[in-house]
């Protein structure tokens, strides 16, 4: 019937005749003009201000001068721009802006950019096609990519860890559907990059909410990221190394705080433990086998019919005894909490949303309702102040029973629909700047995050609150650990895991893991161990499934697995001190704990694409067995000796070894000539680190420093000086083995008074002094602190 009307000839039933977006280049450069915070380079059809964030930080934001677009707060960058100024130094053809640590070359003709790190590499650079910008909003930045240039970080993408070749898209989104190498876009949004080329590497971060897209895959000698709309405002890193690069990414978008130590013990999870009993039954069943055990989570069953801050009076009648009660036994409950608050006239949350005008709405006036687990449903507008004090403050719900820890899910925000989302259309108050979801989407999950992690902040007075979010964007590493979404019980969801996780760590969210055990699907024992063997180094550690599957508590699949499962927790509490003072570097300087061996040898091309090993710091390497029935593999070890932690064995690196391990045992290796600091293992965090071993591994020619670092593990003290901080300097040679404290600070006072050493692989002519002194026992002594 509608051919009948004029609908027939509507333009866009016939595609071919839709002109082409035109892209506009800024043009040729007309003017330089010194502002507040560095330069403006006014060109033809586009001005581009270049500022200094610090002398290896760019920043280069264009805008058309046709017509004016408004910055977006992304809320991700937490710095501004540096006192530090570039020096101009003008030429014919050109024009460079200096800092201490790096250049930028301006062509004139037309304007077109690229740096130069200190070490005289050029770096980012334009390609011909340079940045453009649409009248529609589009923007893009068309870029060199060199033969030899390695793409990482990208935040959370399934698939291998290096990613030239792949295009990948921002846009956050829930995705039941398994993942697969090409499942793209997931849940976080992480607008950021590394290039490393031969050791050398720079980074680019896209300061843009849009949907972007980053294509190293169109064209082999050029890639280009792009956006739907907002600026094209990106910041350059300058590395010149790898680790450099994550340092200047998480200085310009925060690091993580130090978590409390409970959050880094084990964890278990389900969709759903449904009953106070099952609960209870759950933690009774850990205790009597002796299983160590730091928290248990209630998914959505714990609710009243899905209403978040509620409680169901007949599943979970005695809230409050139960965390107190679990607490006792050392095991915290961390509640999930969705956004989408049920519609009900009689339900208080709801009631306080509409009257308060707290939930997202049209430009019209109306809410937008979209379908969840209660059903119809609105969404708090986080990106209002308000809001967020609003929700935070309904944390009291959980905080006042005694409750530190708090699981934000299908934040993106996932809507049961064709889009997965929120309409487009939706109008948020971003604070004082209307803008619509449609520009603002990928930010809900991380103002969410913020409005939980600042509100418990405040709650548990002192205390240092745990949140997990599966959403979030650039910065999301400030408020929350990241898990990586309802993967599967297959062994390639395992395999998939490690790259995700590293990918993660170099795009500034250290603390990350994935459903151990896999959350869709039937896992089974061996599936379980394998990957139990992996989350136990994994920075976050929990295992969690969905309903309707198989149950996977450590326990459930015969006593052989039941033992090795319960020998690689304990593991995990034994290396807690390592952990741990890894945690504080992530805190600090926001390296990530769990590693790619790129990230500790950038010159060993044999790494550069190594997804089924991975690093402990800048000395432990793990290669686990990610196969069924498989019991050997080769494992790379790069330049080196490299002990196996259990056998003592030392192979020599530079090669490929096959390594043996049965279902119980797990490839582990620590580097010769470096140490580790481990506790003893207990049956939970408070109880596993009264007494500490540090392990050298001695060779006779290295130096290595010892970092170690811990606190009361549970307040902000450490902010106040109450923490112990130890630099160990270590020296082998043929006749000795050197171990002197070359820094020791903080007020905190430690369980323990002294680290008992224990080196491995001493020689008989070997003798080991601890700050001068010899020890008695050849290979044993004590370090007092
Ligand atoms: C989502 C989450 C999953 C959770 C489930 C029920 O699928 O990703 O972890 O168990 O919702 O809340």
């Amino acid at each position: 019937m509608l051919e009948d009307t004029s609908f027939a000839i509507q333009p866009d039933r016939n595609p071919s005749q839709t002109p082409k977006h035109a892209y506009y280049q800024p043009g040729d450069l007309l003017d330089v003009q010194e502002t507040e915070d560095g330069f403006r380079f006014v060109c033809n059809h586009a001005y581009v201000d270049l500022d200094l964030y610090r002398s290896d930080i760019v920043r280069v934001n264009m805008q058309p001068s046709t017509h004016k677009v408004t910055p977006i707060n992304s809320r991700a960058v937490i710095q501004s721009a540096s006192k530090d100024r570039f020096r101009m130094i003008k030429d014919k053809e050109a024009i460079t802006l200096e800092s201490s640590k790096c250049k930028v070359i301006i062509a004139k003709h037309p304007f077109q950019l690229k740096v130069i790190n200190e070490q005289g590499t050029v770096m980012c650079q334009d390609n011909s096609k340079g940045m453009v910008f649409s009248q529609r909003g589009e923007v893009a930045a068309h870029k060199v990519m060199k033969p030899q240039d390695r793409i990482y970080g990208l935040g959370e993408k399934s698939g291998f860890l290096e990613k030239r070749g792949e295009s990948l898209t921002m846009w956050n989104t829930d995705v039941y559907a398994p993942h697969n190498p090409e499942t793209d876009p997931l849940y976080e949004s992480i607008p950021y990059f590394m290039v490393v080329n031969k050791g050398e590497a720079y980074g680019v971060y896209f300061n843009n909410t849009y949907k972007t897209t980053f294509d190293f895959k169109t064209d082999s000698n050029n890639y280009t990221f792009s956006a739907e709309g907002g600026c094209l405002e990106y910041y350059i890193f300058a590395g010149p190394s790898p680790k450099d690069v994550i340092e200047q990414y998480t200085y310009l978008t925060g690091t993580m705080p130090i978590p409390p130590k409970w959050a880094l013990g084990y964890h278990q999870s389900r969709y759903s433990y449904e009953s106070e009993r099952e609960v209870r039954d759950l933690v009774d069943t850990f205790k009597a086998k002796g299983i160590p055990l730091d928290a248990v989570y209630l998914d959505i069953h714990y609710m009243d019919g899905y209403r978040v801050f509620t409680f169901d009076p007949d599943r979970f009648p005695d809230p409050s005894r139960l965390v107190h009660d679990l607490k006792e036994a050392g095991v915290r409950v961390v509640p999930i909490v969705d956004p989408g608050v049920k519609k009900d006239v009689e339900y208080e949350i709801y009631k306080e949303g509409v009257q308060g005008d707290l939930f997202c709405k049209y430009l019209e006036g109306d809410i937008y309702f979209g379908d969840v687990w209660p059903g119809a449903s609105a969404f708090p507008d986080f990106t209002d102040h308000h809001v967020r004090k609003w929700w935070g403050e309904k944390h009291r719900t959980y905080s006042d029973l005694g409750i530190e820890g708090i699981w934000n899910d299908m934040n993106e925000p996932a809507v049961f629909n064709e889009s997965k989302t929120m309409d487009l259309n939706v109008m948020h108050k971003n604070d004082g700047t209307p803008l619509s979801h449609r520009s603002l989407h990928n930010i809900y999950g991380l103002l969410m995050g913020e409005a939980t992690y600042e509100s418990m902040k405040q709650q548990l007075d002192g205390k240092r609150p745990f949140i997990l979010t599966r959403a979030g964007f650039s910065g999301v590493q400030r408020y929350a650990a990241v898990w990586t979404g309802d993967n599967r019980s297959f062994w390639e969801h395992l395999q998939m895991s490690i790259p995700m996780i590293m990918n993660l760590g170099l795009s500034g969210v250290a603390y990350a893991g994935a459903d151990i055990g896999g959350f869709a699907h039937d896992t089974n024992g061996e599936l379980l161990t394998r990957w139990m063997q992996v989350g136990a180094f994994t920075p976050y550690f929990r295992n969690h499934s969905a309903i309707g599957t198989v149950y996977q508590e450590p326990w459930q699949f015969g006593e052989d697995y039941e033992a090795t499962i319960k020998s690689f927790i304990a593991l995990r509490y034994k290396w807690m001190p390592q952990l741990y003072s890894l945690f504080n570097l992530a805190a600090r300087q926001g390296l990530p704990v769990m590693r790619p061996l790129m990230l500790e040898f950038p010159e060993d091309a044999k790494t550069y694409q190594l997804n089924d090993e991975f690093m402990i710091g800048d000395n432990v390497i793990i290669a686990p067995i990610l196969m069924p029935e498989v019991s050997e593999r080769a494992v790379y070890l790069p330049e080196g000796q490299w002990v196996d932690y259990f056998s003592g064995e030392v192979y020599e690196g530079g090669k490929s070894h096959l390594i043996y391990a049965t279902i119980d045992q797990l490839p582990l290796f620590i580097r010769q000539g470096s140490a580790i600091v481990l506790g003893n293992t207990g049956a939970s965090m408070e109880s596993s680190q009264n007494e500490l071993t540090l392990h050298v591994y001695a060779d006779e020619k290295s130096s290595y420093q010892v970092y170690m670092y811990d606190d009361d593990g549970e307040t902000f003290q450490y902010e106040q000086g109450v923490y112990k901080e130890i630099k160990i300097d270590m020296k082998c040679l043929n006749n000795a083995v050197h171990l002197d404290v070359v820094h020791s600070q903080g007020d905190y006072v430690p369980p323990y008074d002294k680290l008992e050493v224990v080196v491995h692989g001493l020689k008989e002519e070997q003798d080991v002094y601890i700050n001068g002194d010899k020890t008695r026992h050849h290979d044993i002594g004590d370090l007092s602190l």
